[in-house]
């Protein structure tokens, strides 16, 4: 590897990262502008994944850059406690803007992980505030991913990100995921079979009873376990559950946030509202940490019942708002307007869909899924060896110029709002070739 001398890396403990197989054949990149990344050997690597699902608008965008030196020049910090500046006022105004019709509150974070423990806190408190402090049981999903938050890993549904840690958190229910190849296979868009799903909540609150819990968390499409789509209509009678028992409904937009699969939410997107909405990547386009948590008045209200010289919430972190973040996202909602990203995926949805769906054919495809922006082209395992063969695809495309992601033996893809047609072409273009050579 040409600029980084492998006796450089050792003290960098890589998080997700088979770690010494890593430093054997590294993989570095030292500099991005728009759709490419530079890797350290020089080549224009097209970037498959907006980085990890959060460079929606491109990399390096110098209306970001510019707002980000600017601010660190003229206020680089201050206290988030009791005391503020302007930023974080007028970006909430503007988030709340972009959010579901009753959701226009905004609590600030640093990460995804951070907004899902943070909206976890909120539903309980929520409820013991109303006087109903034994609501205190969450649900999630099967191969959720929601951060690695012990709150995060508690609700989530992934067995590795699991597995090591404990007993987690006492009273997490897990909902049966949406995946079902066998009779979803190459669906373009929405599945049509499994809304009956939903109905499993149904047994969970006859188990427990719905005086136990407090909320449901689930991401409306998932992207980390290989995106997987809920059936046409599953989303809404999640909804209706929930509002029969008095459950609260918290959409995990972490990766579908700020225009992946169109209109800013998916929430808008799939006509369905929840009372929580947790983000982050996206909000500043990758380019600072930030997440913000969306809640409806409702739930905002009922915390403001108390005294008004009494802390409502003892929650926050020390960089909740901070201003070079608050500077990052501005800039960012500005580009996403400016250059009408939310719209992308619709616009270049079907072109997108029929490329990933081209690849239906080849050895070792048993699946192609998409919505908007994002596809999964799920391919079968090697016998004894889970996750072997997309990862030698993922090597080879990046060797060729091409970055994706895979999980397991699952291709993952999710664009910079910014592709084009001609990209569209070399991503699937090199794909194809790349599982076709692929044992
Ligand atoms: C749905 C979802 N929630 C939460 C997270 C965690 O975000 P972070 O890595 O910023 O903590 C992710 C990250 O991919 C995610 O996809």
């Amino acid at each position: 590897m040409a600029n980084t001398p492998q006796n450089t890396m050792d003290a960098y403990w890589m998080p997700f990262t088979a770690n010494r197989q890593f430093k054997k054949t590294p993989r570095i990149m030292k500099a991005a502008k728009g759709m490419y990344y530079t890797s350290d050997d020089d080549r224009q690597i097209l970037d498959g994944t907006a980085g990890l699902w959060c460079c929606n608008a491109g990399h390096s965008r110098s209306e970001i850059t510019q707002a980000v030196s600017h601010q660190i020049e003229q206020l680089d910090y201050a206290p988030s406690f009791q005391m503020s500046h302007p930023l974080p006022f007028e970006l909430a105004n503007r988030l709340v803007a972009l959010a579901p019709e009753g959701i226009n509150k905004v609590f600030y974070t640093n990460s995804g992980s951070e907004s899902v423990d943070t909206a976890l806190k909120i539903a309980v408190a929520y409820h013991r505030i109303r006087g109903e402090a034994s609501r205190t049981r969450f649900v999630g999903r099967e191969k959720g991913y929601h951060g690695v938050g012990f709150g995060g890993i508690s609700v989530g549904g992934l067995v590795n990100n699991r597995k090591m840690f404990g007993p987690l958190l006492p009273g997490a229910d897990h909902l049966p995921h949406t995946l079902n190849i066998d009779l979803n296979a190459f669906s373009r868009g929405l599945p049509e079979h499994g809304v009956e799903l939903a109905q499993a909540l149904e047994s969970i609150v006859g188990l427990h009873d719905a005086s136990t819990i407090a909320a449901v968390i689930v991401e409306p499409l998932q992207g980390s376990a290989g995106v997987i789509l809920p059936a046409k209509g599953y989303l809404q009678a999640l909804r209706d559950i929930c509002d029969k028992y008095g459950i609260l409904l918290i959409f995990d937009e972490v990766i579908t946030g700020f225009g992946r699969i169109g209109n800013c939410f998916a929430a808008e997107e799939f006509g369905v509202t929840p009372d929580i909405i947790t983000t982050a990547k996206g909000l500043t386009n990758g380019a600072v940490p930030m997440g913000a948590v969306f809640v409806s008045d409702k739930i905002h209200d009922t915390f403001m019942a108390g005294p008004e010289e009494m802390i409502e919430f003892f929650h926050g972190y020390t960089y909740s708002g901070h201003p070079v973040a608050c500077a990052a996202a501005l800039a960012s909602l500005d580009i996403y307007k400016k250059d009408n990203l939310f719209e992308k995926a619709h616009s270049l949805g079907q072109y997108f869909e029929d490329g990933a769906h081209r690849l239906a054919e080849l050895e070792h495809v048993q699946d192609v899924r998409n919505y908007g922006l994002v596809a999964a082209i799920d391919l079968k395992s090697r016998d004894g060896a889970p996750g072997a063969r997309a990862f030698e695809v993922f090597t080879e495309c990046y060797k060729r110029g091409v970055l994706i992601r895979v999980t397991g033996d699952i291709i993952a893809l999710s664009p910079p709002l910014i592709i084009e047609h001609s990209h569209i072409d070399e991503l699937f273009g090199t794909l194809a070739e790349v599982i076709q050579a692929t044992a």
